[in-house]
């Protein structure tokens, strides 16, 4: 990964609460410079351009066993990945992807510590019912908002309102409903929690040929900091990760 930029909200050291400073950790681990971007009464820890390394936290803050944890797009690319990485720790993974076979094979790779239930997110009742089950499992400690699209670039004046709206629904609605899921969960459970959206380079730069996967991007900063304040005195941490090429297929 040769750039990423991370938005943090909160103190990630928290080490009662260790998902968002995983995931800036592996991707600082990977070649990412950690650049936060300060909301509201935010204090990150990490300055721009840190250096950071799992060496420089202590192995008992790492831990996911026995942790339940949500991941939507779960099934393939950087939600795969975050999947594989948190289970290989003990988590136990709700996965949510509209992808069946993929995710049909990775339960199936990670008896009971995957389990998979087709959801596209930009349906708000199909969200609903996938955290209804991961609800019905335990105590969810976390989530990761991984699913998203980018279709083929093509300038705005040659785009079409249905290429627009598939964008904005899966990229923004889809992390919309899930996150706001997430936190009815977190509020109930009453003991705070980590979600980390996945957003993208394209949320905090434009790029030619990408005005609808940017629009969406850019959105998610701004629902990822107005939720973080809205929760962040109730211990719920809401951050946004903004990664760069990260060589999967469909980039
Ligand atoms: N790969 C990159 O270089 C890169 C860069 C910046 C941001 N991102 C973001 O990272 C996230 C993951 O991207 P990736 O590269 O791993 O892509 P990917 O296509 O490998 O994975 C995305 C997953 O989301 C699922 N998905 C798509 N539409 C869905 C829907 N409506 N409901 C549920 N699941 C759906 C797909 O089936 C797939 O499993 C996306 O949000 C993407 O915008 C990726």
């Amino acid at each position: 990964m040769a750039q990423c930029d991370i938005v943090l909200n909160r103190n990630i050291s928290d080490p009662e609460r260790n998902l968002d400073l995983r995931l800036v950790l592996e991707m600082c681990n990977a070649g990412a410079i950690a650049a936060p971007i300060r909301c509201g009464t935010a204090r990150p820890h990490f300055g721009i351009n840190s250096t950071l390394t799992t060496d420089d936290l202590p192995i008992d803050i790492m831990s996911f066993a026995n942790k339940i944890i949500a991941v939507t797009g779960g099934a393939s690319g950087i939600g795969r990945a975050t999947t594989e990485t948190l289970v290989s720790e003990g988590a136990t993974v709700y996965v949510a992807d509209l992808n069946e076979t993929a995710g049909k094979e990775l339960e199936s790779q990670y008896p009971k510590k995957v389990v998979f239930q087709k959801t596209d997110v930009s349906s708000e009742e199909q969200v609903k019912a996938f955290f209804e089950k991961v609800k019905e499992a335990g105590t969810l400690y976390g989530a990761v908002n991984a699913a998203g699209i980018n279709m083929p670039g093509q300038l705005l004046h040659e785009t079409t309102t249905e290429f627009y709206r598939k964008t904005i629904s899966v990229n923004l609605d889809g992390t919309y409903f899930s996150l706001r899921e997430e936190v009815r969960i977190l509020m109930e459970q009453g003991k705070g929690g980590s979600v980390v959206n996945v957003s993208s380079g394209s949320g905090l730069i434009g790029r030619p040929k990408a005005t609808a996967y940017c629009s969406s991007k850019h959105a998610l900063a701004g629902l990822t900091k107005a939720a973080a304040l809205e929760y962040a005195e109730k211990g719920i941490r809401i951050n946004a990760v903004c990664p760069g090429n990260a060589n999967f297929l469909h980039f």
